[in-house]
């Protein structure tokens, strides 16, 4: 069981395992494909390379085991969490991916034939879930990698007030914090998580992943 895991259950996986990408032209695409896009738009990507093995299983630690679990991603790029998040819902429940870019999201809809891709902004999440039929308060788990910090305040609050709406009363919220963020900006970020969930639980730093990352996780919303 990972260290410090919300859930006391064998499934909980440790974060050194990992889904391996397929194949290594697989992986070689999705990287030259995150590279060329985050060039293209920096600020909304928020990173140069996908996430690292590691912190995609920490992230995606928070899906749960029942097998009719409801799971959204923000920000799925080119899909590393994405796939650690089929590897811990083997197949069964129902597994969203939001993706504002259209070109990561169509490469998404090619290659991840189980999940379904949203291509919308995550700041409209409401009308979002509501087009895909997805009630509110009925997630079991939402996983994001979005470019908190690179966010305004005022969208990132509302953001995750629409996250807490969204969650079912034992569902839980995690997101990557980036240690390349500046500090005034992280630590905004933090206080917002700290006023809209009751717990907030924070991974220690993963300096193997590009950039070094710590995990928020997130239960019970504030209201
Ligand atoms: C740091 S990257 C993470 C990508 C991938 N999940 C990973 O871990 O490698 C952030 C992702 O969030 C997406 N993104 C940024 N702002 C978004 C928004 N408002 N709505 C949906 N996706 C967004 C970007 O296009 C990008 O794919």
């Amino acid at each position: 069981m990972a260290d410090g895991c919300p859930h006391r259950h064998a499934r909980c996986i440790d974060a050194s395992e990992e889904r391996a990408p397929v194949t290594t032209i697989e992986y070689r695409n999705d990287l030259r494909l995150f590279v060329r896009t985050a060039l293209q738009s920096p600020a909304r990507v928020g990173a140069l390379t996908p996430t690292g093995p590691a912190v995609s299983a920490l992230t995606a630690s928070v899906v749960p085991d029942h097998p009719d679990a409801t799971v959204v991603e923000l920000g799925p790029g080119t899909g590393s969490i994405t796939d650690a998040i089929t590897a811990r819902m083997a197949g069964s429940g129902r597994q969203f991916a939001v993706e504002l870019d259209p070109g990561l999201a169509a490469h998404l809809r090619k290659t991840r034939h189980g999940v379904r891709v949203l291509q919308a902004d995550a700041l409209a999440l409401d009308e979002v879930l509501a087009g895909a039929g997805v009630r509110p308060g009925g997630i079991d788990a939402v996983v994001s990698s979005l470019p908190w910090t690179l966010l305004a305040p005022e969208d990132r609050a509302a953001l995750l007030r629409s996250v807490a709406g969204a969650l079912c009363p034992d569902g839980t919220f995690s997101a990557i914090g980036y240690l390349t963020a500046l500090p005034h900006k992280a630590r905004s970020f933090r206080r917002q998580l700290e006023a809209t969930f009751r717990e907030t639980r924070t991974s220690s730093v993963v300096c193997s992943n590009l950039p070094p990352a710590r995990v928020y996780r997130c239960r019970g919303p504030v209201v």
